[in-house]
């Protein structure tokens, strides 16, 4: 082995690391006690309750910002009532399945995801709708149980509609005593209402609203994975207030703080230190942001990459410019590289959501009767300009 190899090994088994147990600080760790969620998990189990008599309970749409528990409280609550359910004979099933990750996105995909679920394995495409449904709908129907449904991301489903729409009827079709439950998450409160109307009536749930957490509730969060994580002397209070605040900053974002922490305590024992220091902290920081709006440019449509890449050539040059001074720079860029280019209307709605995004900011400002314009910005720190440049530069092979 080479020496030098060697040694960097060695030094690293030799030293003390920051860390007692890093999993204390992954998004899949579940801490024995959740706190500040108490009323949440509460009214989620009294809504669920029922169904350890065998009721079927309501529907539930659990709403609220990126970060604020919902995921990790209806899976606490879930596990609580199937183990109690197992010790009582009352038997309850939950599946758990994130729309987005698993790109459940169709009606015919939850369908047959539920029935791989329950034991049916499906062709992934190609069979009727109505068939699929029928065999989801015999699988509950032959035995008797109680499923309670978690559709965590719902709203990114193309098809939400339909989906839902199915398996809420699947309980007024069922004879024997099983029932089904849907438990909806979204960080989108407008989902109700871009649902269908027999659709809304036919699953017509109760709604919990998660509020974001404040910069004490993320301290105390913090510092309960802190005791679990890491050497007692390693992280200090100081370090804990700052990632707290930094979060809450944003919207009360739990993920976000723990990111924070574990980064910056990485970048502090990679470099041997014993302590989590402020510098650390910043850079983790930078790196995260860098992380989350690389990630963020990447998926853009290409369309709106398009629409990226000309303010920033237009902001290289102006401090501030108008939704015509891109389209133009957009028109003749789609030339370039072969596009079809959008309506000035629709190049403008890109840009709201590239605002919305936090990528740009985009005023609407009345020029009186020559209409509206947007004054346009850029958001975005020097190296985030460049790593964007950068991304485009290899998405669009400018
Ligand atoms: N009350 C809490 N106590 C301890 N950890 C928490 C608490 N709330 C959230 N977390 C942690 O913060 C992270 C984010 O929580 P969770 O995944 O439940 O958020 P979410 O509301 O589902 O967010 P998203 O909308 O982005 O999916 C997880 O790692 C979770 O363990
Ligand atoms: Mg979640």
């Amino acid at each position: 082995m080479q020496t030098k190899l060697k040694r960097l090994f060695s030094d690293f088994v030799d030293r003390d690391s920051i860390f007692t147990n890093k999993d204390a600080l992954t998004p899949t760790y579940l801490p024995e006690v959740l706190l500040h969620r108490e009323k949440e998990i509460e009214h989620l189990a009294n809504i669920l309750a029922p169904t350890l008599k065998g009721e079927r309970p309501s529907n539930v749409l659990i709403f609220g910002w990126t970060g604020v528990g919902k995921t990790i409280v209806s899976k606490v609550v879930c596990k609580e009532l199937e183990d109690f359910g197992a010790s009582t004979n009352q038997p309850i099933r939950t599946v758990y399945i994130n729309c987005k990750m698993e790109k459940i996105n169709t009606e015919y995909r939850l369908l047959a995801r539920l029935c791989k679920e329950l034991g049916l394995e499906v062709p992934i495409t190609g069979l009727p709708t109505d068939e699929i449904y029928k065999s989801v709908y015999d699988l509950i129907n032959s035995e008797q149980i109680t499923l309670i449904i978690v559709l965590d991301e719902v709203d990114s489903m193309d098809q939400a509609s339909a989906a839902l729409y199915d398996i809420t009827r699947i309980n007024y079709e069922l004879t024997n005593k099983s029932k089904v439950c849907v438990v909806g998450i979204s960080n989108d409160l407008n989902f109700i209402d871009s649902l269908e109307p027999k659709v809304k009536s036919s699953f017509s749930g109760e709604e919990l609203v998660f509020a974001p957490y404040d910069a004490t509730q993320l301290r105390d969060i913090l510092n309960q994975r802190a005791k679990e994580a890491f050497q007692p002397e390693a992280v200090d209070e100081g370090i804990i207030s700052k990632c707290a605040a930094l979060a809450a900053q944003e919207h009360g974002d739990a993920r976000r703080a723990l990111n924070l922490l574990r980064v910056a305590a990485e970048l502090a024992d990679r470099t041997g230190k014993q302590v989590v220091t402020e510098l650390d902290l910043e850079r983790a920081e930078d790196r995260i942001d860098l992380e989350t709006i690389t990630a963020v440019v990447k998926t853009l449509p290409r369309q709106s990459q398009v629409v990226l890449w000309s303010i920033l050539e237009i902001g290289a040059e102006n401090v501030q410019f108008a939704t015509g001074d891109v389209f133009d720079y957009y028109h003749r860029l789609c030339n370039t590289l072969k596009f079809k280019p959008l309506t000035q209307r629709r190049v403008s709605d890109l840009i709201s959501e590239l605002d919305i995004l936090g990528i740009i900011t985009a005023k609407v400002i009345s020029k009186g009767r020559y209409g509206r314009t947007r004054e346009i910005s850029l958001a975005l720190s020097q190296k985030q300009l460049s790593k964007i440049r950068a991304i485009l530069r290899e998405e669009l092979m400018l």
